[in-house]
């Protein structure tokens, strides 16, 4: 079996704001400590929409990473790589074009969705149809299991598991499967072998889910297999053939409940952030700009945290005393919105100081940042040789 593995990728939109922080970064820099991660910038995805002007592409490739970072994704414990600089991505992507039907991609909900949302632009190019194709590319070129996505994102993991399926029931069939899976039963010992064909059985009967999973498990323990004995075992239970590359599931990142500043969602598009690495002084004035339970027009009429945005910030920065405070305050008028935004103001600082200071070793030495992907980009490029040889002989490439 292979081994747990999380990859994930962003595509370059330059500076990330405290929205991405909650939502997706905090969520990565936890799984990091839990398994071997992938993270990466996609820069040819970027390219599908923004084929009329790349020059941005590469400076907003380094400020998020250098976000990344700063937010405490650790080069120690994760591989950080640019999707470009890993060519091997495109060679599995043209290879899996030959065997993708074209209603697969047209049918993807996001290819019709996004064309209408960016109707000012003409994406009926080849690049953005393939665009789930690429992103298939990415994830089982590593053969990852797990893939921390927004729920935006979720068909594409479905079309990237259909991709793989369909990838190792034309080619996982090496000739003479069937007997040398059967050869490799043998090898388990009569009594290994033996719980072995019930479980495929129950699997293939009656798709018992525990039945694949302990016979995976029996597979695992099992002493003296070569490494292509154990995959055609893998293979033999599902009759897909061999597992060549591996079916991704959906890691599902919680909707970001993170408000912006005028109490809609934060996003760059509803012009309502405020940026991971922000400056003290626009913090501040921002926050102190926000608007408020409109029924407080002066310092003495009583207000509704209920109708106030900043209320909504207060349930992510401050602890239950301090809400009291606000709640209170706040009803009798006891409290002006200016006092009120001040934990606010404070608890954004907070969050931010150790990332500012983490940022600026990076804007002081490049170099380090430089060296920290090249570092990311090489280990990458070896897991992906190595699913590239798998590949390429399977499809009946390898010219030795
Ligand atoms: N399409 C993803 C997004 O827009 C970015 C992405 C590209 C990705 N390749 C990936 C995400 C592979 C996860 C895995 O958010
Ligand atoms: Fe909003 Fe606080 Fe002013 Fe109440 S006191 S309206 S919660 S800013």
């Amino acid at each position: 079996m292979y081994a747990e593995r999380v990859l994930s990728g962003m595509r370059p939109t330059g500076s990330l704001h405290l929205g991405h922080y909650h939502g997706v970064l905090k969520n990565w820099i936890k799984l990091q400590y839990a398994y071997p991660c992938l993270f990466f910038v996609a820069d040819w995805h970027a390219l599908t929409t923004q084929y009329d002007d790349p020059q941005g592409i590469e400076q907003a490739t380094w400020d998020m990473v250098i976000d990344w970072l700063a937010a405490g994704v650790d080069p120690a414990q994760a591989t950080l790589f640019i999707q470009s600089q890993v060519p091997e991505h495109a060679e599995l992507h043209l290879l899996l074009s030959m065997m993708t039907p074209l209603g697969w991609l047209e049918r993807v909900p996001t290819y019709k969705d996004q064309q209408e949302k960016l109707e000012n632009k003409d994406l009926s190019t080849y690049g953005f149809l393939g665009y789930p194709l690429l992103q298939s590319a990415d994830i089982l070129i590593y053969r990852a299991d797990k893939v921390p996505v927004g729920e935006d994102q979720v068909p594409h993991i479905e079309f990237s598991r259909e991709i793989a399926r369909r990838f190792n029931h034309l080619y996982g069939r090496e000739p003479g499967f069937e007997e040398k899976a059967k050869e490799a039963v043998k090898k388990l010992g009569s009594k290994n072998a033996r719980q072995y064909g019930q479980l495929r059985t129950r699997y293939q009967q009656e798709g018992d889910a525990a039945a694949i999973e302990r016979a995976h498990a029996l597979i695992n323990e099992a002493q003296h297999l070569s490494l292509a004995d154990r995959e055609r075992l893998f293979g033999y239970i599902e009759g897909t053939g061999k597992m060549i590359l591996v079916e991704p599931g959906a890691l599902l990142t919680e909707a970001s409940k993170m408000p912006g500043l005028d109490g809609q969602k934060m996003s760059k598009s509803y012009n309502n952030t405020i940026t991971l690495r922000e400056d003290e002084a626009s913090v501040t004035q921002k926050i102190k700009r926000m608007p408020t339970d409109p029924a407080r027009v002066r310092r003495n009429d009583p207000g509704d945290p209920e109708k106030c945005p900043v209320w909504q910030l207060h349930q992510v920065y401050s602890d239950e005393a301090c809400r009291d405070w606000v709640r209170q305050g706040c009803r009798s008028a006891g409290i002006g919105c200016l006092d009120c935004k001040q934990p606010v103001i404070d608890g954004i600082l907070r969050e931010q100081a150790p990332m500012r200071e983490r940022a600026q070793t990076f804007l002081d030495d490049p170099i380090l940042l430089r060296n920290i992907i090249a570092d990311g980009n090489q280990k990458a490029r070896t897991l992906a040789q190595e699913t590239m040889r798998d590949v390429r002989a399977a499809m009946g490439l390898n010219y030795r």
